[in-house]
C-alpha cells in the first residue's frame, strides 16, 4: 500500500470508531511512524510501505482507535517549543499551560535576583521547570512531584534540553521532603484541579489513560490550592510570589481559598479565549518564616 492509501485506509476506520479529525490523527501517526514532518508526507503520496512498516502503523492506530491519546502513541509532546518525552506516569502538558510558564521565566527575567530560585510543584513531565531553566539561565530550579516515574521522565527531559544541571528534583508528598531552609522567589503549579466526580465525565483519552493523581484535586477541585495557601508561604522570600494554573470556571473558589488564609491576589490573568487561568499572589499575612 502506497502512503496516500495507508492515510485513507486510516483515516476511515478512526473516523468509524470516534475519533475526531481522523485524518490528522492518521497523518501525524504515519508521519512519526516514517519520521518525517507531516506535511512532507504530501511529497511521499506514492511511496510503498514495507511489511514491518504497515504492521507498526495498524498497531498504532487500532491504540489510538481504542482513545489513547496520540501523544502516548509517539511518545512525545511539544511544550513552549520543547519536545518531551511523555508516557503514561506523565500528564500531557497543555497549551494553556504555556502561558503560566511564560508568565514564571518573565517574573524570575525581572524579579531583580541575581540568581532567582523557582520551585515547580507538581512537576510531572517537567515541562514548567525545564521551560523555567532554559528561558532564565541564571535561575536555581528546583521540582517536586509525589511520582518516581513521573520524575524520571522529567529528568530525563532535562537531560535532552541541557537543563539537568538547574534543576533539583525532590520526589516529595507536598513540600515535606524539602530542606528547610529553602527560600525561594517564585513557586509555580499546574496542580490537580479537576473535582472527583467528574473525572468519570472526561473523555476517554484523559479519565482512561492519564495519571489519576495529576488529576483529581478532590470534591471541589480545591485541594491542592488549599495545600499551597496553607505550606507555600514560609517558603517564599519577602517579594515572592505564587502561581497557579486555575481550573476552568474556578477563578473566584480558588481566589477565596487564598485570601482566606491572608493571601494577596495580585492577579488573575486570562487566556487568548479570555478564561481566567492563572493566579498570582503574594502572601500578605499569610505566615512567612
Ligand atoms: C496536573 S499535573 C501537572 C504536571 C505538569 N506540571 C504539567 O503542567 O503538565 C499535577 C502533578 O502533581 C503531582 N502531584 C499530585 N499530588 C501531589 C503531591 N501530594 N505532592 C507532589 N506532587 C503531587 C502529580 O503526580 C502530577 O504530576
Amino acid at each position: 500500500m502506497t502512503v496516500l492509501e495507508v492515510i485513507q485506509k486510516s483515516t476511515e476506520f478512526l473516523a468509524k470508531k470516534g475519533i475526531e479529525s481522523p485524518r490528522l490523527q492518521a497523518e501525524l501517526l504515519l508521519a512519526h511512524l516514517l519520521k518525517m514532518p507531516r506535511m512532507h508526507l504530501y511529497l511521499n503520496f506514492d511511496r510503498r510501505l514495507s511489511d514491518a512498516e504497515l504492521s507498526a502503523l495498524r498497531e498504532m492506530v487500532k491504540r489510538r482507535a481504542q482513545r489513547e491519546p496520540l501523544q502516548y502513541i509517539t511518545g512525545s509532546a511539544n511544550f513552549c517549543g520543547l519536545e518531551l518525552v511523555v508516557n503514561r506516569h506523565v500528564l500531557i502538558p497543555r497549551p494553556e499551560t504555556e502561558l503560566l510558564a511564560q508568565k514564571g521565566w518573565e517574573f524570575l527575567l525581572n524579579c531583580g535576583v541575581e540568581q532567582p530560585k523557582a520551585l515547580d510543584f507538581g512537576t510531572g513531565s517537567g515541562c514548567i521547570a525545564i521551560a523555567l531553566a532554559v528561558h532564565c539561565q541564571r535561575a536555581e530550579v528546583w521540582a517536586i512531584d509525589c511520582s518516581e516515574a513521573a520524575l524520571g521522565v522529567a529528568k530525563l527531559n532535562a537531560e535532552r534540553h541541557g537543563v539537568l544541571d538547574r534543576i533539583r528534583f525532590v520526589a516529595s508528598d507536598g513540600f515535606d521532603a524539602l530542606p528547610a531552609e529553602l527560600r525561594l522567589d517564585l513557586i509555580i503549579s499546574n496542580p490537580p484541579y479537576i473535582p472527583s466526580s467528574q473525572i468519570e465525565r472526561l473523555q476517554p483519552e484523559v479519565r482512561d489513560y492519564e495519571p489519576r493523581q495529576a488529576l483529581d484535586g478532590g470534591h471541589d477541585g480545591l485541594d491542592y490550592f488549599r495545600k499551597l495557601a496553607a505550606g507555600a508561604a514560609p517558603l517564599l522570600k519577602p517579594g515572592g510570589v505564587l502561581m497557579v494554573e486555575l481550573g476552568d470556571g474556578a477563578a473566584d473558589a480558588t481566589r477565596a481559598v487564598f485570601e482566606q488564609r491572608g493571601w494577596i491576589v495580585a492577579g488573575i490573568e486570562c487566556d487568548y479565549n479570555g478564561k481566567a487561568r492563572i493566579l498570582i499572589a503574594r502572601p500578605g499575612n499569610a505566615v512567612q518564616a
